[in-house]
């Protein structure tokens, strides 16, 4: 059984402006220990998912599709289940998050109070818990007497792993975890978590739009574009052998780790993602593709077999074939 299983997850936000479909249909499979990475530009509904997966939606946001964690409905949980879920079994660090820390409260107060508020610990107990948390996120442990204002960027974000850690979850949300701090910061993060993950057994849901990060922490890739996953496999065939030419131009512009000087906008691509309000027809990525051809603004490309545990929703996968004869052959097109 999969630790988290989504399927079919769609997001409607409401606003004065009518509805504004951000996420259309996305099945998420990940399995215990396992790190899936989940990637695309801006705008394209990763925080969205990352939000609905902990139901932190502003209120109003119309969720459907079913979310199981640990085979447990998340859609249908109640308050009190939801918050200690968000605790001790999936815990959400995200880029603004050095700044979710209370300015006047000691850093080692507030992650002994989040132990103690989930029954995770006595008081003695939780204290040397925290101190244990801190130097395994690499801070010294007298730390635990610093006020936020006391930390920079990337210590504060090292505590707000400690944080995520303090109940020992199963599974970790990073929302841009790395995003907000300097080039040698980031690589600092992200070989943090990379080591957390691999000694705890975490599961990790990591969230970035730069994918040279990702080739290096996770199992798998799921690329998004305009609310759905338009491509996803085993990291190293999605990056090196993208099936998608959306992923071929986000692998392109993302060189690898380290290269920050040489990162731009996606190469070959103009123009910018869609508005959920409004998409183009057929494939949503057409008006941008460099490959696309004259059946890509009538045919909307469900997820094609690629290879195994590789899917791309892309008319040029071999295994799109027989959707394009059927829709070429009079009296039988869409
Ligand atoms: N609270 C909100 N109300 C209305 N629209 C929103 C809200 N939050 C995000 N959106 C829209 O949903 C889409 C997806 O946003 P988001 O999930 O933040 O994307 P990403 O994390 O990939 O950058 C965007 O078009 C964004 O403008
Ligand atoms: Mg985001």
């Amino acid at each position: 059984m999969s630790l988290l299983s989504v399927h079919d997850l769609f997001v409607n936000y409401r606003t004065q402006g009518g509805p504004v479909p951000a996420v259309r249909g996305v099945d998420i499979e990940i399995g215990t220990g396992e790190v899936l990475g989940l990637a695309g530009e801006s705008g394209c509904g990763k925080s969205t998912i990352a939000g609905a997966l902990l139901r932190l939606l502003p209120t109003g946001t119309e969720v459907t599709g079913s979310i199981l964690l640990n085979g447990e409905d998340v859609l249908g949980m109640r308050p009190g289940r939801l918050r200690a879920v968000r605790w001790t079994e999936t815990s959400i660090v995200f880029q603004g998050a050095m700044h979710a820390l209370n300015p006047v409260q000691r850093v080692g107060e507030q992650i002994e109070e989040a132990i103690l508020i989930h029954h995770q610990a006595g008081e003695r107990e939780a204290h040397v818990r925290v101190g244990g948390l801190l130097e395994q996120v690499g801070l010294p442990p007298r730390r635990i007497k610093d006020y936020p204002h006391e930390l920079s960027g990337g210590q504060k974000q090292r505590v707000m792993i400690a944080m995520a850690l303090a109940c020992n979850p199963s599974l970790i949300i990073a929302d841009e975890p790395t995003t907000a701090l300097d080039v040698m910061v980031q690589a600092q993060v992200l070989k943090l978590l990379k080591e957390l993950q691999r000694d705890l057994g975490l599961a990790m849901l990591f969230i970035t739009h730069d994918l040279s990060v990702l080739i290096e922490v996770c199992d798998r890739l799921a690329i998004m574009y305009a609310g759905r996953i338009v491509e996803e496999g085993p990291a190293q065939s999605v990056f090196y052998e993208s099936a998608h030419p959306y992923t071929r131009a986000l692998a392109d512009a993302f060189p690898a780790i380290g290269e920050g000087r040489f990162r731009k906008a996606p190469s070959g691509l103009p123009g910018d993602p869609p508005y959920p309000q409004d998409l183009p027809g057929g494939c949503t990525f057409h008006p941008r593709c460099p490959l696309a051809f004259e059946a890509c603004p009538h045919i909307d490309p469900r997820l094609f077999d690629v290879g195994p545990g590789w899917r791309a929703a892309c008319l040029l996968v071999d295994s799109a074939k027989p959707v394009l004869e059927a829709a070429r052959t009079p009296g039988s097109g869409p």
